[in-house]
Parts: structure tokens; C-alpha cells; sequence
């Protein structure tokens, strides 16, 4: 912009002078001490390996099918969902748990409701391998790109060698998600200090947010994702779904029933919610967590303001362009997506 200096301007430069006091008073007393914070937009330090990365991602020959890739249950026109109570694999297999949202993924402290990977290249190795996901093997995974010449060259292009093992490919598949992040959520807008960013009403719902205690769990960036809590502290959460969270990856029973705390960022677009997928909308949701987690029951006002608040937390979705991928050769194994 080609605008005057400030110092041509003594009114401007006074103004200025306000703001930027204003600024950092707000940031004192809404910014700072919030217990949660704007999202960080991310900084891609290898082009490349994150435009193979993306490849990999929305490849569905890494399935046996031919037909499931990573996007099919974490689709990234849908929040990174599938947006189904649980997720469908090979030959139409009914999975066992909710697909967690991958945006801001890169934030959690471990990977899956129970943390058994510790980040986003451990976790990547799982689904390509899991019978009831995508039922390929690494060994199969990693044939059929070293059977497609144009990958051979990309990986070597990338990594700079010409080992193709399973290790390059989850650490570019990571690589792709770690872009995954939404930030400029209006909600962050206010956070930095743009008062009018949000309603009055959603204000109010993040003040219920946290003097309800919702934020002892669900704080930092990523409103969750940095602790293991346990699913119904106050009431029993019941559901049929048999999974039994932390004491399985631990042994340690005393963490029976403990999940990793679902990040809140881009909630509106995740539904349904819960490990077990059970509630359908946010509103059913909040009153599950207040009765179950708080010992609270709240009032169709004060659900219907948390609600709005929890839909300040939409941020901007990664833009992504299809990438165009390349073509099987007559080497590669064909896709059996029926036997
Ligand atoms: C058939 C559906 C399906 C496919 C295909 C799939 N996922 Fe998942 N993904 C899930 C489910 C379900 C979970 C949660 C599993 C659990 O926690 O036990 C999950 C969990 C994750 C998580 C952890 C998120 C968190 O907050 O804990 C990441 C990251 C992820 N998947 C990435 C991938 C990648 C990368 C691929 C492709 C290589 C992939 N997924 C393929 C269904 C799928
Ligand atoms: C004691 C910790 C704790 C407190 C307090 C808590 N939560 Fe949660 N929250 C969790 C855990 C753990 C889960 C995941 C539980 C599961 O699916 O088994 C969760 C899940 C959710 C979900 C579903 C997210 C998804 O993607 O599935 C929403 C929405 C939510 N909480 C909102 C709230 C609100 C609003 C409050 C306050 C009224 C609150 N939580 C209080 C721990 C907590």
C-alpha cells in the first residue's frame, strides 16, 4: 500500500497511537490469559514433499479396493470427516469408531480417541495396513508405487534417495497434513482483538464455556487434543460401543473409559460427535457434556449460546486442488475391490 508516512499525518499517528494501546490492552486482558488461542498458520518448509504427500493422501490405490484412500473417511470438502456415526471400510465393513477430524490434527499430543500412535507419521502407517480400513499391507502398499515410474522419480525427487519404504511414504503423507490447519476462525479474530468478530450472544456461550468448566478439558489452540480425559467424570456416558479407550493402549484400568479430548476447532462441520458417534447435533452434544462431565443441566438459552459460540471456531479450510495422479503401469497389481 502506498499510503503516507504516519509521521506526514500527526492526527493518523495519534490514532494509531490508541489503537495499538488498545491492542495491547486487550491483548492483557482477552488475549493473553484466555485459555485458549488463535491457531498458527502453517509454515511449509518442503514444498515438495508435502505436494507428494497430498498424492498419497487422496491416492485410492492404497487400499485393496482400488476405491478407499485417507480422504474417504477424513474428507476434506466435509471438516475432514466422513461424517457418518462410524466409518465404512473394505467391502462395506462397519468400523468400529467415529472417524476423527484430521484439521489441526498436527496439534494433538497422540493420534486416535485412545493416543496409541504418538504423531501423524506413526498414525499414517494404520489405516493402510488395517483390515477393516483399507486391507492392504505396507509390503503391497509400497509395490504398487514402486510399479508407477512417475512415483519412483517423485520420492527419489523428494527424499533424495531411492529407498521407496513405507517410512518415506507416511512421512509425506504427514508432511500433507500438517498443512491441515484452519486458522482466522472468528473466533480467533476476537481473540487477537477484534471485539466486533463476534455476536454478543456467542460471547456470552464462551463465557458459559469457561465458567461452566467446559475449558478445564477443552483449552489451548485446539480447544482439546492435549489431554486424555474420561468420558462421563460426574454420570456414566452409556453406549454399546465397545471401546474402552486409554487402559487398552496403557493396561492401566484406572484409564478405562479415558479418550483423548476432541479438538472443538471447525465442530459445526464434524458431526456426529463422541467416540461412538451417538450424538447427531452440537446441541445434543453440549447437553450430554454438561450433564455427564459438570453435573449441569443447561437451559435451552444457555445451550442454544454455547452452541453459537462453538460455531465461532469454523476456520478457513485448506484450499486444495485435486492433484492429478499418476497412472498405473501394466506392472502394478490390479485392485480387488470384490475378493
Ligand atoms: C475406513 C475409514 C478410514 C480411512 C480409509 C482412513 N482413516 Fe484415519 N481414521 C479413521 C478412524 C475411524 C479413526 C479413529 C480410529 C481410532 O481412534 O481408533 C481415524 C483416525 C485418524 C487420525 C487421528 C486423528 C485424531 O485426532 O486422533 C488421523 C491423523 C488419520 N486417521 C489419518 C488418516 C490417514 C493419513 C489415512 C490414509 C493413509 C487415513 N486416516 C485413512 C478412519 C479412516
Ligand atoms: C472432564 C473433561 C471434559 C469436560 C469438563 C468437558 N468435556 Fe467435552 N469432551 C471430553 C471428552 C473426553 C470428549 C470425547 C468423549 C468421547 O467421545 O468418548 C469430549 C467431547 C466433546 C464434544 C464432541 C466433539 C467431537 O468431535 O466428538 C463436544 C462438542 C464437547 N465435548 C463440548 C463440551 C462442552 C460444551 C463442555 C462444557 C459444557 C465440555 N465439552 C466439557 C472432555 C470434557
Amino acid at each position: 500500500m502506498q499510503s503516507q508516512s504516519p509521521s506526514s499525518r500527526p492526527a493518523a499517528r495519534f490514532f494509531l497511537g490508541i489503537v495499538s494501546a488498545a491492542a495491547l490492552l486487550s491483548m492483557g486482558s482477552a488475549g493473553a490469559q484466555e485459555p485458549v488461542q488463535p491457531i498458527v498458520p502453517h509454515k511449509v518448509t518442503n514444498p515438495a514433499q508435502v505436494t507428494l504427500g497430498k498424492k498419497l493422501w487422496f491416492d485410492p490405490r492404497l487400499s485393496r479396493s482400488g476405491f478407499i484412500s485417507c480422504n474417504s473417511c477424513h474428507n476434506l470438502s466435509m471438516g475432514g470427516s466422513d461424517n457418518l456415526k462410524t466409518s465404512i471400510g473394505d467391502k462395506w465393513q462397519k468400523g468400529p469408531i467415529n472417524s476423527p477430524t484430521v484439521l489441526n490434527s498436527s496439534l494433538n499430543l497422540a493420534q486416535f480417541w485412545d493416543g496409541r500412535a504418538k504423531d501423524l507419521k506413526e498414525q499414517a502407517g494404520g489405516p493402510i495396513a488395517n483390515p477393516g480400513e483399507m486391507a492392504f499391507s505396507h509390503d503391497l502398499a509400497v509395490d504398487m508405487l514402486r510399479s508407477i515410474p512417475q512415483y519412483v522419480a517423485e520420492f527419489k525427487r523428494v527424499f533424495g534417495h531411492d529407498k521407496l519404504t513405507i517410512d518415506e511414504v507416511t512421512a509425506a503423507i504427514a508432511a500433507f497434513e500438517e498443512t491441515l490447519v484452519t486458522p482466522n476462525a472468528r473466533f480467533d479474530q476476537w481473540l487477537k482483538g477484534d471485539k466486533k468478530a463476534i455476536t454478543a450472544q456467542e460471547l456470552r456461550g464462551y463465557q458459559l464455556f469457561k465458567t461452566s468448566g467446559c475449558v478445564a478439558c477443552h483449552n489451548g489452540p485446539n480447544l482439546g487434543g492435549n489431554s486424555f480425559q474420561k468420558m462421563g467424570l460426574v454420570e456414566a456416558y452409556k453406549t454399546d460401543n465397545p471401546a474402552e479407550g486409554r487402559s487398552a493402549v496403557t493396561g492401566n484400568d484406572a484409564e478405562r473409559f479415558n479418550f483423548k479430548v476432541p479438538t472443538l476447532r471447525n465442530v459445526e462441520l464434524t458431526y456426529p460427535y463422541f467416540h461412538d458417534g451417538a450424538a447427531d447435533t452440537l446441541a445434543e452434544a453440549v447437553d450430554t457434556m454438561g450433564r455427564i462431565q459438570l453435573g449441569k443441566k443447561f437451559t435451552a438459552q444457555e445451550n442454544a449460546d454455547i452452541v453459537a459460540f462453538l460455531k465461532t471456531l469454523t476456520g478457513d479450510q485448506p484450499r486444495i486442488s485435486l492433484p492429478i495422479l499418476p497412472p498405473s503401469s501394466d506392472a502394478t497389481k490390479r485392485p480387488q475391490p470384490f475378493d
